[in-house]
């Protein structure tokens, strides 16, 4: 087992996030390789000394791509906005280098298809950023849902709504312009309760969606003017997974009062099964077969019993938080360059995800059923 060496591209919200978790897993989980801090990227390169020294890197640079290419890098860490996504994943894999990108991965499925195929054509592991679906916890929703103890899941709700755009008086940012996000709501938000949606409950079927911009304007900080919002504050979505279920899905980030409001009920035959990010240590457990009068949802507390969560604590109850589920995904990553085997979620999965997007948007605009099903979107490859 050799130490791997990372450099981290961008400072922000999810630059921090990964160099907590980069410092953190080695000692979480000394069982896999450990990440050496070797270069930190920012666009500006005294921010990326001032963050490269308060968090121990050995390097800064303003030179994503020659950080990309240096022989000292093994893997590259991306967390810019949407738009740098490819041009930074295309450069790293064909400089050979591990990649591991925030989701979503790409501004639209075209995009993240040729991410995808680089990928697939170079001897290298990817993994997305879809932290929520490393919490203990939704692997023993998985669990219960695969093995049957709800029995045949016959309904799936699902929403994942913030308020971070709900003020009007909010300035314009990278996530309001199509250039640089690509979709709103739906690909910063909607993105994880896709790949939430599927690692539950498999593929998803077909989608009927709907968009809508709650704020067309807001104040733009650069011209001082007001700026057109290009993209969508309220994503809505039907949709019907492959094993014959249906659902709901509501996106916003304009739901005021909601802070990290991923939430699922997945109703079946025998039981349901509920789940509220701002509460991710508990999760939901109704089972139908309990006497009448003493039905009701029991609450189940995270524990050691639930993999990964004894790495952290032996203590149940306790809890992990948000950064936890980025050291557990740096870990998946780690395992799977040592051992070969998948990650999930990799570029495979996030492209999927990325198509669904996209398939949304294509459904609003159309106002139109749309069929995403492995087969039809193979065919809407070729004829792309
Ligand atoms: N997984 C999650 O839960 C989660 C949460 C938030 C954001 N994200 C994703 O993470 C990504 C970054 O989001 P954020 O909230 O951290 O954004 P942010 O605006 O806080 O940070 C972006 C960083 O990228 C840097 N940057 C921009 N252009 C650059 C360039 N050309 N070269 C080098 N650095 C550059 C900026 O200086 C900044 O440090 C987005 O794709 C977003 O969707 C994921």
């Amino acid at each position: 087992m050799s130490n791997l060496n990372f450099g981290l591209i961008g400072t922000g919200f999810m630059g921090k996030a990964h160099a907590i978790a980069l410092r953190a897993v080695g000692t979480v989980f000394p069982e896999v390789a450990h990440p050496e801090l070797v270069c930190l990227v920012d666009k500006n390169a005294t921010v990326a000394q001032q963050f490269a020294d308060a968090w121990g890197f050995e390097s800064a640079s303003d030179d994503w791509i020659g950080m990309c290419r240096s022989d000292a890098i093994d893997v590259v860490d991306i967390c810019t906005p949407n738009h740098l996504h490819m041009e930074m994943a295309l450069t790293a894999i064909e400089a050979g280098k591990h990649v591991y990108c925030e989701k979503p991965l790409a501004l639209t499925a075209a995009q993240a298809r040729r991410i995808r195929s680089a990928a697939e054509s170079a001897s290298i592991k990817t993994a997305a950023g879809f932290n929520y679906i490393c919490n203990p916890l939704i692997a023993a929703a998985r669990d219960m849902i695969a093995s049957g103890e709800i029995g045949e899941v016959h309904e799936f709700r699902g929403s994942y709504r913030e308020d971070y755009l709900a003020d009007p008086s909010t300035p314009y940012g990278w996530r309001c312009a199509r250039k640089r996000a690509g979709a709103g709501a739906l690909a910063d938000l909607g993105s994880h309760l896709i790949c939430m949606a599927e690692f539950l409950l498999g593929p998803i079927d077909s989608v009927l969606g709907s968009l809508t911009t709650v704020h067309d304007l807001r104040p733009d900080p650069v011209s001082g003017g007001m700026r057109t919002v290009e993209n969508d504050d309220i994503a809505q979505a039907l949709v019907v997974f492959e094993r014959g279920c249906p659902g709901t899905m509501e996106i916003s980030r304009v739901a005021t009062g909601k802070k990290c409001g991923l939430g699922l009920e997945v109703c079946g035959v025998k039981g349901s099964i509920a789940f509220d990010q701002e509460r991710m240590n508990e999760l939901r457990l109704y089972r139908a077969d309990s006497r009448p009068g003493r039905r009701g949802y029991r609450r189940i507390l995270a524990g050691p019993a639930h993999p990964d969560y004894s790495a952290f604590c032996p203590a149940p109850g306790h809890g992990l938080g948000f950064n936890d589920l980025k050291i557990i995904e740096i870990r998946n990553l780690l395992r799977s360059i040592e051992s070969g085997d998948e990650v999930h979620a990799d570029f495979n999965t996030a492209c999927r995800v990325q198509e669904i997007c996209d398939a949304i948007e294509t459904s609003h605009n159309g106002q139109q059923w749309i069929d995403v099903s492995s087969n039809a979107l193979e065919q809407l490859q070729l004829s792309a």
